[in-house]
């Protein structure tokens, strides 16, 4: 593309435009409730590698297929009890099960990256609903960003990175969860391939302890390299003097931003790829070489957010 992205506004008209764009092969980002996506046709082979070649995202790594309802999945992959339970429980939401294609499902090859298992999830926002209802199409959405850099939670984020790149964003304010959705796989018990938006513990207590990957890079190609990566050094669980701070609790004097006043890890949840990116352009603008991170705990949406902060500190060595 070498013309600028139209910003779609959250009316029939801007879900009509999306809806054009994205029957004719277009790229158009929406919001979810957990990030921004960049969606595609999920049957149109050249929508599918277009997002891939926008993002600069390897091609080993799959996306998930975003549909109306649990009917919508079950047309796609094939279900076992646990996931239909989980589907039945947490849907629509911020969870994305992991299932064997099925033979009939019409995906595009790219989006699956040759694996025999797709991502499907089904999203609870109006308007991404209202794009999956009028198209009505499976959409192949990413989180709306370059490849390994912060994901978007409002729709300025998404042109910061693809401004140009992709055909439309359709703005519905931020995100209200903030982190993605948590994935979870069969393999051949429910295992967390991704902590997320949906914390453990509610999964657990429908289908009992989830496993952990066995570290195979086929299980969640994007979850072994650094993600989300702000451009200054992060440090993490620092109790140091530093000149920077992502603060959990008050900020008291020092400068910087708080993820949450009052330590509430929804809220944290909701702040932290807006606070990533707000501490970096700070730390840019008075020369500071790292932000500092309080400690945040590890229960309930913390796995989640101490996850992302752990991809986003990660030395560049490791980065892909
Ligand atoms: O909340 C979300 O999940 C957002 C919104 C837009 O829905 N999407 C999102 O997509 O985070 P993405 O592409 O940034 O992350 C999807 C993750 C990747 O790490 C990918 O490797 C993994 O899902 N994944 C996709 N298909 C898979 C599969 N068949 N097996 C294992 N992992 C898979
Ligand atoms: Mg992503």
């Amino acid at each position: 593309m070498d013309c600028n992205t139209i910003r779609l506004s959250d009316s029939p008209r801007g879900i009509r435009a999306a809806t054009a764009i994205l029957r004719q092969g277009g790229l158009v980002a929406l919001p979810t409730e957990t990030v921004y996506g960049l969606a595609a046709d999920a049957r149109n082979e050249a929508a599918v590698s277009a997002i891939y070649r926008a993002k600069g995202r390897p091609a080993i790594n799959p996306l998930i297929v975003h549909v109306p309802d649990l009917a919508g999945a079950e047309a796609l992959v094939q279900f076992n009890d646990q996931a239909r339970s989980l589907a039945n429980a947490f849907w629509p939401g911020p969870l994305t099960l992991v299932l064997p294609l099925r033979d009939d499902a019409g995906i595009a090859a790219p989006v699956t990256a040759g694996l025999s298992t797709l991502a499907v999830r089904v999203p609870d926002h109006p308007l991404a609903q209202a794009l999956l209802q009028d198209s009505p199409l499976p959409l192949a959405a990413p989180s709306a960003n370059i490849s390994g850099k912060v994901s978007p939670t409002e729709a300025d984020h998404v042109l910061d990175g693809l401004n140009g790149r992709i055909d439309a964003v359709l703005d519905g304010g931020p995100c209200p969860v903030g982190l993605e959705s948590t994935i979870i796989g069969f393999d051949p018990g429910p295992t967390l391939l991704r902590p997320g938006g949906l914390p453990r513990d509610q999964i657990e207590a429908l289908v009992g302890p989830l496993a952990t990957p066995k570290g195979s890079a086929i299980s969640a190609p994007g979850q072994l390299s650094s993600h989300y990566a702000p451009e200054t050094r992060l440090i993490l669980n620092s109790e140091a003097d530093a000149p920077l701070w992502l603060a959990f609790g008050p900020l008291g004097k020092r400068k910087g931003i708080s993820l949450s006043e009052t330590s509430d890890l929804t809220e944290a949840a909701t702040t932290l790829f807006r606070a990533l990116r707000e501490a970096d352009a700070l730390a840019k603008a008075h020369g500071h070489a790292t932000i500092n991170v309080d400690p945040i705990p590890e229960t309930g949406l913390g796995a989640a957010i101490n996850d992302r902060l752990r991809r986003a500190a990660a030395p560049v060595a490791q980065k892909r």
